[in-house]
């Protein structure tokens, strides 16, 4: 299978030693953007680990994807500064343009993923909007737009 062609050559640089785990996600993740079923799978079968036991070693960081991203990451500010300038509305309108449904954050074609973020640290910027790895800050709603409408051919 092609997909795991790519995982069995990044394993040849590991030793099947489990404390290897997270340094092999973090290969496999660099090289896709995410760490598909096959790729956890590849990854249990060679370190002696299940794919569950893989999944909830995983998840405790933030830094692991499981499912495909968009090109360009959006992440809009929900913290309490930003939320009390208009970050909810910016957030919706993104959404709103995007089409995401509920429950989704990667657009069909994707060419966007939308997250929240609760904090960037960068209060007195609030509104803020990141995407991929700008900073936007003193948002807008039509600033915003405009911004999606630009990264949507990059
Ligand atoms: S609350 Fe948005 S950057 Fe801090």
């Amino acid at each position: 299978m092609t997909a795991n062609i790519g995982i069995r050559k990044i394993l040849t640089s590991f030793t099947r030693d489990r404390a290897n785990l997270i340094p092999i996600l973090q290969k496999s993740q660099a090289q896709k953007g995410y760490l598909s079923p096959e790729a956890i799978t590849e990854i249990g079968h060679f370190l002696g680990i299940t794919p569950n036991d893989i999944y909830s070693v995983a998840s405790f960081y933030a830094q692991f994807r499981f499912e495909r991203q968009g090109k360009h990451t959006i992440k809009v500010c929900q913290g309490t500064a930003c939320h009390v300038r208009g970050g909810q509305q910016i957030l919706e309108a993104v959404e709103r343009e995007l089409r995401l449904k509920p429950g989704q954050s990667t657009t069909a074609d994707y060419q966007f993923t939308l997250e929240r973020v609760a904090c960037f640290g960068a209060c007195a910027l609030a509104p803020v909007m990141v995407i991929d790895d700008t900073v936007y800050g003193l948002m807008t709603v039509s600033r915003a737009l405009k911004l999606v409408a630009e990264y949507r051919g990059k």
